[in-house]
């Protein structure tokens, strides 16, 4: 049995996730503060299992009982093949040059987009440490992770800050006796509500934000269906490199 933890499981990017590892041999677990009737549905009808945890990722506090929660269920099952984690949930918000943003949209975006993920492997770390199977997390990071976007600072910050995370977490864990492997990874320019909230801008508060429109009607943006079937292949592929940073936009 996989036990496949997804955060934001609910809409975009981790539905298209979530809805991929639907397996017999799979367990999910999702994280959000939504809801997905779709995917706890299909689960069912495929005999996968499906929890969901209902949380505020931006309440930070919460996560250390949400992740007892999720471990209690997972160490409830027999034959643990694999634990795998995938830090999906985010937020673009706040868009706009820096001394226009109200300091507690930062604040939030920060614990939301890396805070709770940080937490969340803590946690994960702790839970697994003595479980003998094979664990991997993927942190959902962004090109903007390494190139500066105007009006995009509380979000390349939080990415980048996640890349750095990942990194330091899979070098501690390489002396361990049943370690977890790392990796981030930038999944391309994905058909979500995160993009419908970048077009919704000001050309004031992001000045590339024309751009963001012509990927739309240009056809140029990536379904969460093939986003998530090629995160799914690399979590359970060989390729999967302890401590790498990648972008899999080429695979598209
Ligand atoms: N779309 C892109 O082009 C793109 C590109 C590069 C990277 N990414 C990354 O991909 C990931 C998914 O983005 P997306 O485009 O799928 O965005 P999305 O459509 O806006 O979905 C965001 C997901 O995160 C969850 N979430 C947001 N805030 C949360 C909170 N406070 N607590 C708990 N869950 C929360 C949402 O669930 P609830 O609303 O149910 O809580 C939802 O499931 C993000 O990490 C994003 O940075 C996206």
């Amino acid at each position: 049995m996989n036990h496949i933890i997804i955060t934001g499981h609910s809409k975009g990017l981790g539905a298209g996730i979530a809805l991929e590892m639907i397996d017999e041999n799979h367990h999910i677990h999702g994280i959000a503060r939504t809801d997905n009737t779709d995917i706890q549905k299909l689960a069912a009808a495929k005999g996968c299992g499906f929890n969901f945890y209902p949380c505020d990722l931006g309440h930070t506090d919460q996560i250390s009982a949400i992740m007892q929660l999720v471990f209690a269920n997972i160490t409830r099952t027999d034959n643990i093949e694999g634990i795998y984690l995938i830090n999906n949930a985010g937020m673009i918000h706040p868009i706009g040059p820096v001394p226009t943003l109200e300091n507690a949209d930062i604040d939030l975006h920060l614990r939301v987009n890396l805070l709770a993920p940080m937490l969340i492997i803590k946690d994960f770390i702790t839970h697994s440490s003595s479980i003998k199977a094979t664990k991997r997390v993927i942190n959902i990071s962004s090109g903007a992770a390494t190139s500066p976007y105007h009006g995009w600072s509380s979000y390349c910050t939080s990415k980048a800050g996640l890349d750095m995370f990942t990194r330091c977490c899979a070098t501690e864990q390489e002396g361990e006796k049943y370690p977890i492997e790392f990796m981030a990874v930038a999944p391309g320019i994905i058909d979500t509500d995160m993009q419908t909230t970048i077009r919704g801008t000001t050309d004031e508060q992001f000045i590339h934000r024309k751009k963001f429109v012509e990927l739309k009607e240009t056809g140029q943006l990536v379904s969460p269906a093939l986003a998530g079937k090629k995160l799914k292949e690399l979590l359970f592929s060989s390729d999967f490199k302890n401590g790498e940073i990648t972008d899999i936009r080429h695979l598209y």
